[in-house]
């Protein structure tokens, strides 16, 4: 199993917005937390005056400075990570300038939730990629979600835009970003024991310091920009990188969770030689986070399937599944989802369900 690379270069850089001779980049980013107040004087109660006014970031539209909590006008917004968020209002956005090295990848993971509208929803830019993040399901119903959006480096600064494009008829309608973080990633490669790349999932996201639900990685995601090197996430919902600190994980210190049914599956396409047969097998299990009950996990592979049924008893165990398949060409997408939906035992608003973990394809001699 390999170690990850991030653990080994353990530094754990402030990234401060300003020219940085990053060798290893991985923190939030200047002010991420929203924890450096603005000066008295550019907020109009809660509603931040002009471009510069809450420090290291630049600012455009209606973009309100919040405390968590309760709020006037009766709505409750839950901040997870300290004590402040900015809102973003119609058509508003908050931007950051940051070093980073043309070519590598990186991942962005922030704190997002949605405030009043069911249809909101956060535009991550980094040009010249750009992507769309719905909020409309929350996937945890206490805490507020915390996403990852993946890039790759086209020059040696990056300008980081969070954008509301959203137009609600209470302009102050939007989401609310309460930390945004940042990490560069290394894409693993396939081994000569193992075609699949980043098998057990130990590359992956920033995780939040107090993020105990995991990491949402959001759908339509390219292997190359991928938050999980490696990995797509396909179709409509998230897929969650859970880890060991707070979740009970198979192998290593991470693992994903199928929260999303049939609607949220990850995939990798492998490079294989035609009619060649090949064994795949991984790990099912629970992630003992209270999600109960009859599982069902099903792989694809080429033409061939299986179906692996799991009873979750919120323990913590887990299963290997395998099966063969034979190549058709030389290129197989391998693709899991659960086929069920599970929400948790101590709270019916959370999505959850069957973990995976370790994957692995070898050819058949
Ligand atoms: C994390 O949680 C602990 C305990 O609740 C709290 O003391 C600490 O300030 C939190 N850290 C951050 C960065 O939010
Ligand atoms: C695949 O490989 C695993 C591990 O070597 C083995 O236990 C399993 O029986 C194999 N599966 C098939 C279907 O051959």
């Amino acid at each position: 199993m390999a170690v990850l690379p991030s653990l080994l270069i353990a530094f754990f850089l402030l990234v401060t917005g300003s020219a940085l001779d990053a060798t290893y980049l991985e923190g939030f980013l200047g002010n991420g937390n929203f924890e450096e107040q603005p000066k008295p004087s550019d907020l109009r109660k809660t509603v931040l005056k002009g471009k510069y006014a809450l420090p290291k970031w630049e600012l455009s539209g209606r973009v309100e400075y919040i405390s968590g909590g309760p709020q006037p006008g009766g709505m409750y917004f839950a901040v997870a990570h300290g004590i402040h968020a900015v809102r973003l209002g119609n058509e508003a956005s908050i931007s950051q300038t940051m070093t980073v090295k043309p070519g590598s990848l990186y991942a962005l993971t922030f704190g997002a939730s949605r405030t009043c509208a069911q249809d909101e929803v956060l535009r991550v830019s980094v040009p010249p990629q750009s992507g769309d993040l719905p909020l409309q399901t929350l996937y945890d119903s206490f805490g507020g979600d915390v996403y990852a959006y993946g890039f790759r480096a086209k020059s040696n600064s990056v300008k980081v835009t969070f954008h509301n494009p959203g137009v609600q008829e209470d302009p102050a309608c939007g989401p609310l970003l309460d930390a945004v973080a940042i990490k560069e990633l290394f894409p693993p490669r396939p081994t000569r024991d193992n075609l699949v790349k980043n098998p057990g999932f130990e590359e992956g996201p920033h995780r939040l310091v107090n993020s105990s639900n995991g990491v949402l990685l959001p759908p339509r995601q390219e292997d190359s920009t991928s938050p999980l090197p490696g990995w797509i996430i396909e179709s409509l919902k998230a897929v969650k990188f859970i880890d060991a600190k707070h979740f009970s994980i198979p192998y290593g210190l991470s693992a994903v969770e199928l929260v999303a049914g049939r609607e949220s599956a990850i995939a990798q396409i492998l490079r294989t030689i035609p009619n060649k047969v090949y064994n795949l097998t991984f790990v099912v299990g629970d992630a003992k986070n209270g999600c109960h009950g009859s599982m069902m996990v099903e792989a694809f592979a080429a033409k061939d399937t299986l179906k692996v049924p799991f009873k979750s008893q919120g323990r913590g165990q887990f299963t290997t599944a395998s099966f063969k398949f034979k190549a058709i060409s030389a290129r197989t997408r391998i693709t899991f989802f659960s086929s069920f939906y599970h929400t948790r035992n101590n709270d019916f608003g959370s999505l959850c369900g069957p973990i995976l973990d370790q994957v692995r394809v070898v050819s058949v001699a």
